[in-house]
């Protein structure tokens, strides 16, 4: 597995990508289009958000579990996009009872926001929380309705009876009319769809027991968990390694490896706590070398030094095998270079993490310093030869997560990156 161990857009799409060489298959199992995973390949960038991260491999089965929130119409257009860039998609397999993210779900999540004026999440606006509610609520429609009109016009019916109302009368937004959406759906998605559906709990069990290799890619991280992040600044899925059990339908003892993506500083996109957050000029240098605008909301990250109270607590909740830190280079001009160790909250040290939210709120960040390098890494691709200095941070790292880092980053491009150990 590959799952992010900060507030998401870690690289775990680069990583999956490059693991995905050895992969017979590269599954999604929570999230939807809220993701935004970069790949940079013989320098052409791919933003992925539904299509898993292995698709660029011919030999990989690409699937998006029945965790995963899915708009049709971003699939389409995701497939469309990657076709015109020569990638073939007619492998990919979508899961029959993952739920389907309706317009209506989408205007709920803007205007629930707009409610909460200062107090709002920073949601993508992509209807992903609405969807996930509906599907909790027992009132969600699945991909494999799809495939019955009759039931599809029925449940979408009764969905929209209360719908509309919430958006008219409450929220004063137009209602959605159900002939518009069941066309949209059953004459537009259905035929682009349809080939792709599968039982992909069974696909994946087949695949187990013929002995082929499967990578799970987490999307968004730890601290946007619904049960394990900063609630109720987190999104409305279960990132964490745990989380494939259920959206994939994977049994915990088939996970043999579970690899924590963790960039080398920390971004956060939306509202919520950040202990380690710089509201400084270092901070604004992370943004601008960093590159840290969202992949798709295209919205400026919060960035702040690494966070090790953070690191532990993620290393423990996903059982984390080993490391995969990325974006070293960007820290290169940097020094001294600071990491968060422990918290200060009212007038005490922690270096676990508090589970009481206002706690959270309250910590100030307690760091150590750590000279930079000031050398160029982006063409470093052999562990000896990186300045001591870089070594030493990455052995910081390792010491206070308490797992090795086995693969590291230089640079965006699939092959900047160091093994620390062989790539399987
Ligand atoms: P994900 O959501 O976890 O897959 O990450 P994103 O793709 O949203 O964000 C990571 C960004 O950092 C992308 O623009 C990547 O191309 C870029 N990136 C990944 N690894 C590195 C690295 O080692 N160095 C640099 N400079 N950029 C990287
Ligand atoms: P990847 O997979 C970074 C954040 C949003 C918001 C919160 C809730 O690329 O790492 P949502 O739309 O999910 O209800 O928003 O979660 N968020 C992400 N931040 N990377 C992501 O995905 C994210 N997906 C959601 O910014 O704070
Ligand atoms: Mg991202």
């Amino acid at each position: 597995m590959v799952v992010g161990t900060q507030w998401g857009d870690e690289g775990k799409g680069r990583f999956t990508d490059l693991l995905s060489r050895q992969m017979d298959m590269v599954v999604r199992y929570q999230g939807g289009h809220n993701a935004g995973h970069t790949l940079v390949v013989d320098g052409q960038t791919f933003k992925l958000q539904l299509v898993p991260s292995g698709v660029l491999y011919p030999h990989v089965t690409p699937v998006i579990g029945n965790g995963v929130v899915i708009d049709p119409m971003v699939l389409i257009d995701e497939m469309d996009r990657l076709a015109e860039a020569g990638v073939d998609c007619g492998r990919l397999k979508v899961s029959g009872n993952a739920h389907l993210i309706f317009p209506y779900h989408q205007a709920l999540d803007v205007v629930a926001e707009r409610h909460l004026g200062r107090n709002k999440l920073g949601t993508t606006k992509r209807g992903i929380g609405p969807a996930y509610a509906d599907k909790a609520a027992r009132v969600g429609l699945r991909v494999q309705d799809l495939l019955d009109p009759k039931i599809f016009r029925e449940k979408l019916g009764v969905v929209l009876h209360e719908k509309n109302p919430l958006l008219a009368k409450v929220y004063n937004r137009l209602p959605f009319d159900l002939e518009t959406l069941a066309t949209q759906y059953l004459e537009e998605c259905r035929p682009r769809i349809e080939p792709h559906i599968a039982d992909t709990v069974g696909l994946l069990h087949d695949a187990l027991e013929a002995g082929q290799n499967l990578l799970f890619e987490g999307a968004q991280a730890m601290f946007l968990d619904l049960d394990h992040g900063t609630y109720p600044f987190v999104t409305s899925s279960n990132p964490v390694a745990g989380g494939v059990c259920v959206g994939a339908g994977i049994g915990p003892r088939h996970v043999d490896r579970v690899i924590g993506v963790t960039k080398a500083y920390i971004s956060r996109v939306g509202s919520g706590p950040f202990p380690s957050e710089l509201t400084d000029e270092v901070g604004d240098r992370l943004v601008d070398v960093g590159r840290e605008y969202g992949t798709n909301t295209k919205r400026r990250r919060r960035c702040g030094w690494l966070d090790t109270v953070m690191l532990r607590h993620a290393v423990r909740v996903n059982s984390l095998s080993d490391l995969a830190i990325t974006k070293l280079d960007v820290l290169d001009a940097l020094d001294p270079i600071k990491v968060c160790v422990a918290y200060e909250v009212d007038g005490q040290r922690r270096s676990s993490m508090p589970y009481h939210q206002s706690e959270i709120h309250r910590a100030s960040p307690i760091f150590e310093e750590l000279p930079g390098w000031g050398t160029d890494l982006s063409a470093v691709s052999d562990r000896a030869k990186l300045p001591g200095e870089a070594e030493d941070y990455l052995r910081f790292i390792e010491e206070q997560a308490g797992v090795p880092a086995t693969l590291v980053s230089v640079g965006p491009g699939r092959d900047q990156f160091i093994a620390f150990s062989p790539v399987p």
